[in-house]
């Protein structure tokens, strides 16, 4: 029997390592920022939320369509209502939906954030770690990976089938 198709969506602050840990997995993500160099030249834009999200969600529903085994998501996905929308998606395509959540302090990430010279303003990250909600199986992951300030996993939660 083939497997079930499964999304796996990233959560975590800026800075906390979501982009290199798919790079150094030789993962290519769908990744919001991706979409805004491709749709608005430019990595850092703010604005056309929505039409990042829908062109992401276009994307994703294509490559569930063609039959893609996993199809990763590189955004932040800090809190449930973001989240909403792809757990929706995937419960329409009838295809798993797993969780990697970055869990570094926000500490670490500003130090990041700060030695890379860009975009998020102090006060900005500061604002988004308390948003934060981490993930759980009761929102409708089937599976959730916690990894830590090194890239390293620090646990693996599946839902009991
Ligand atoms: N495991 C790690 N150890 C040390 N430094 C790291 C690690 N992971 C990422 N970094 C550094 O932290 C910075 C931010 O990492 P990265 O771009 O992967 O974050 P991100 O979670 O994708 O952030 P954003 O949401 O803003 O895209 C980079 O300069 C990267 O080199
Ligand atoms: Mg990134």
């Amino acid at each position: 029997m083939s497997q079930r198709q499964r999304i796996v969506l990233a959560i975590g602050l800026p800075g906390a390592g979501k982009s290199t840990w798919f790079h150094k997995q030789g993962i290519t993500p769908l990744s919001s920022d991706h979409l805004r160099f491709l749709l608005a030249d430019d990595e850092d834009e703010q604005g056309f939320q929505a039409e990042i999200f829908r062109t992401l969600r276009f994307l994703l529903d294509m490559r569930v369509k063609m039959g893609r085994p996993v199809s990763y998501i590189d955004a932040t996905n800090l809190v449930i209502e973001q989240r909403q929308p792809f757990l929706d998606q995937a419960r329409e395509l009838d295809v798993a939906m797993e969780a990697i959540f970055f869990d570094v302090p926000l500490d670490v990430c500003l130090k990041r954030n700060s030695g890379r010279q860009r975009r998020v303003p102090q006060d900005v990250m500061q604002a988004m770690a308390e948003a934060l909600e981490p993930p759980t199986i009761e929102e409708g992951f089937s599976k959730i990976t916690v990894i830590g300030v090194r890239g390293e996993t620090l646990s693996e939660h599946e839902e009991n089938l």
